[in-house]
């Protein structure tokens, strides 16, 4: 497969054409942003991290029946995948409460609730990802009704999947954030990544964060905590 023209440019990967017309190739950047983009700093060797974590993690899940836009790894940062449209809108999924859940609710971190949460956030920086609930999405046409109960159902699985998963590898999987996109032939297919940028990751024993709440507040350690996942799930 050939790497044709830049696409696009966001804040942790780059998109490129390729010679053909369905696919992609995304390429994973070390930069890392936090609140809107306000924070800004490098995370060295999270490109590699987040390219192979998630490139694993949505073989996982196709075994497992959820459709992704994964196709090839083609080296440490770069994959082809199913060039799709986005849906604009970050599906956050919660087992136990931190972040902003537990900011906007005055409720401490590490309550682990009974059953998993979802959400859902307008992706569009302008306004600063709003939440949004599904009928606002349905109006706003940013996804039909169909579309976003097969997005709640998949977005589930991929909880029930994960969730033990890194259970075995002696990992809390706090939240995570996920985006779907449609494909040419409007299947609605897991996109974007899934990584210590997009999830909370606590150690089963110690709660020691192991993810990009790290970086977001300064809590030091950051790249040995992207490390430590990487060594978590591929072994040394
Ligand atoms: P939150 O508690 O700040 O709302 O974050 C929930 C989860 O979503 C957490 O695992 C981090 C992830 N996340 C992203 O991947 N991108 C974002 O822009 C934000 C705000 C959160
Ligand atoms: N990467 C996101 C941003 O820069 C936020 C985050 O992950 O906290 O807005």
């Amino acid at each position: 497969m050939e790497k044709r023209e830049q696409l696009y440019e966001g804040k942790a990967k780059k998109v490129f054409a390729t010679d053909e017309e369905n696919a992609v190739i995304v390429s994973y950047k070390d930069d890392a942003t936090a609140f809107d983009g306000a924070k800004k700093g490098t995370i060295v060797g999270k490109g590699v991290v987040n390219n192979k974590m998630s490139n694993f993690l949505m073989q996982i899940l196709e075994k497992q029946g959820v459709k992704t836009h994964y196709v090839q790894e083609l080296n440490d940062r770069e994959t082809v995948v199913k060039k799709v449209e986005i849906v604009p809108l970050e599906v956050i999924i919660r087992n136990i409460s931190a972040g902003s859940f537990a900011r906007n609710y005055g409720v401490e971190e590490g309550i682990v609730f009974d059953e998993p949460t979802i959400e859902f956030s307008y992706k569009n920086d302008d306004l600063h990802d709003p939440l949004i609930n599904a009928y606002h999405a349905v109006a706003l046409k940013l996804a039909t009704k169909d579309e976003i109960n097969k997005i709640k159902e998949m977005a589930f699985k991929v909880n029930d999947v994960l969730k033990e998963y890194f259970l075995g590898l002696g990992v809390k999987l706090v939240d995570f954030k996920l985006e779907f996109g449609k494909t040419a032939d409007g299947e609605i297919v897991l996109a974007d990544e899934i990584s210590p940028d997009t999830c909370r990751f606590w150690d089963k024993d110690t709660n020691e964060k192991l993810d990009k709440d790290r970086f977001r507040r300064d809590m030091g350690g950051v790249e040995d905590a992207y490390k430590e996942m990487m060594k978590r799930v591929f072994g040394e």
